[in-house]
């Protein structure tokens, strides 16, 4: 199995360098998307939470993909208390799975598989999106219907086809355990609540950002990616892929149609209430086929893709991609130059994380 590069070190600090060539290159963006009349540069929003976000993320100076240059606190008694409760299986009905059952972090935050199974085997209807970096995302799920992380957290614990229980029940599994009680202790003033537990979980979501090669070829390091990459690069902001995949997360700040320039649905058949996506939500017809345009971080480990696992491999999407939103022929070469693209986006993650 792919799995993500750990870092070898507790802690990481990226060092800028000269900026000067990522400044250029997002300058060079910039002309090419307001000469194709893409000028949707939605800004790189922060789900709001009561998890402080890391300082960088409002960046002013937004570009079609900024890059990740945070330390990340991964060591305090909050995100280490969320790293245990994510791996507690005692967050289901029948102790038999944790979050990390269906988002295993160092497999790429997924599941690996077309749609996700819950307890007792109930198979789901969609795919499971990757953990990492969701607190770049501005919305959770693939609909959007959560805003924060914390609110995100109830929502697997509560279904019924993933872990079917709920917090309480939850909260006297772990209050009988001495060493869970003392772990919410020192990280809370007020120990073991609902509130804290959610919190601890979206605190440990939120260290799990992973910095990649493009973050440091972004950054100045101009040897940091191939330069059979660099032409993905080139080929997916010609093609226009930058103009939904893009922002700190290339991906997780809009929704967008799926199906935009060819009927997906209409072609793939068998449509069910979980691929109206945004409209489940909005109940508005307008928003039926609409998707929070997902993050392309780590997306070359994160396979099977699309919300409904369809496509099997990165080469498949691309192509899919091609076809149903940009209504453009796209051939093999130029799909492996975007692969080689794509994958350098696969980032690092801290041991101590793990
Ligand atoms: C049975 C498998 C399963 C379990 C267990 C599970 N998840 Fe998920 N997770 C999914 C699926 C499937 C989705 C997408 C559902 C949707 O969009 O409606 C998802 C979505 C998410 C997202 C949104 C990511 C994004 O980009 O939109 C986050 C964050 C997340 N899960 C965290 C958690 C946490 C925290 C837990 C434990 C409390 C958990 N998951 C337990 C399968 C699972
Ligand atoms: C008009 C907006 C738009 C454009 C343009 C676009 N995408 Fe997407 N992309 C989306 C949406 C929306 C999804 C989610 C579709 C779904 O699963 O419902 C997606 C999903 C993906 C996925 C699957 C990610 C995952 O984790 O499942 C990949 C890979 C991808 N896009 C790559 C590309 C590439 C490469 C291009 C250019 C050839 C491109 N996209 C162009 C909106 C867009």
């Amino acid at each position: 199995m792919t799995r993500l590069r750990t870092s070898g070190k507790r802690h990481r600090q990226y060092e800028p360098g000269s900026t000067n060539c990522a400044r250029l290159l997002i300058i060079a963006v910039s002309v090419i998307l307001a000469a194709c009349g893409q000028d949707n540069f939605a800004s790189t929003a922060v789900s709001r939470s009561n998890v402080q976000a890391p300082h960088w993320i409002d960046d002013p100076a937004a570009g079609p993909i900024l890059p990740i240059t945070a330390e990340v606190d991964t060591s305090s008694h909050l995100v280490q208390l969320g790293k245990t409760l994510f791996h507690d299986t005692r967050l289901s009905a029948d102790n038999s799975l944790s979050c990390s059952t269906c988002h295993d972090i160092e497999a790429g935050g997924d599941d690996g598989r077309q749609v996700s199974i819950g307890i007792n085997r109930a198979e789901g209807d969609l795919n499971a999106p990757t953990v990492l970096n969701s607190a770049l995302n501005f919305a959770q799920f693939w609909d959007g219907r959560a805003t924060t992380l914390e609110e995100q957290a109830i929502g697997p614990i509560h279904d019924e086809l993933e872990m079917g229980t709920n917090l309480p029940a939850v909260l006297k599994k772990l209050a009988a355990d001495n060493r869970m009680v003392s772990a919410f202790d020192e990280a809370f003033d007020d120990g073991m609540t609902s509130a804290n537990l959610l919190t601890a979980i979206a605190s440990y979501e939120a260290a799990l950002i992973t910095a990649s090669p493009f973050d440091h070829y972004l950054l100045g390091d101009v040897d940091a990616i191939s330069e059979t990459a660099k032409l993905g690069f080139d080929e997916f902001q010609k093609l226009g892929c930058i103009s939904c995949h893009q922002g700190r997360n290339v991906g997780g700040n809009m929704y967008q149609y799926f199906g935009i320039m060819g009927d997906y649905f209409a072609d793939r058949g068998n449509i069910r209430s979980s691929d109206f996506g945004r409209y489940n939500v909005t109940k508005n017809p307008v928003d039926k086929f609409k998707f929070k345009v997902p993050s392309l971080r780590n997306v070359a480990v994160t396979a099977p893709y699309f919300h409904d696992g369809s496509a099997a491999t990165l080469d498949e999407a691309i192509a899919v991609m091609a076809r149903y939103q940009l209504g453009r022929p796209i051939n093999q070469a130029q799909v492996e130059r975007i692969v080689a693209f794509l994958e350098t986006l696969t980032g690092e993650i801290e041991d101590d994380l793990l």
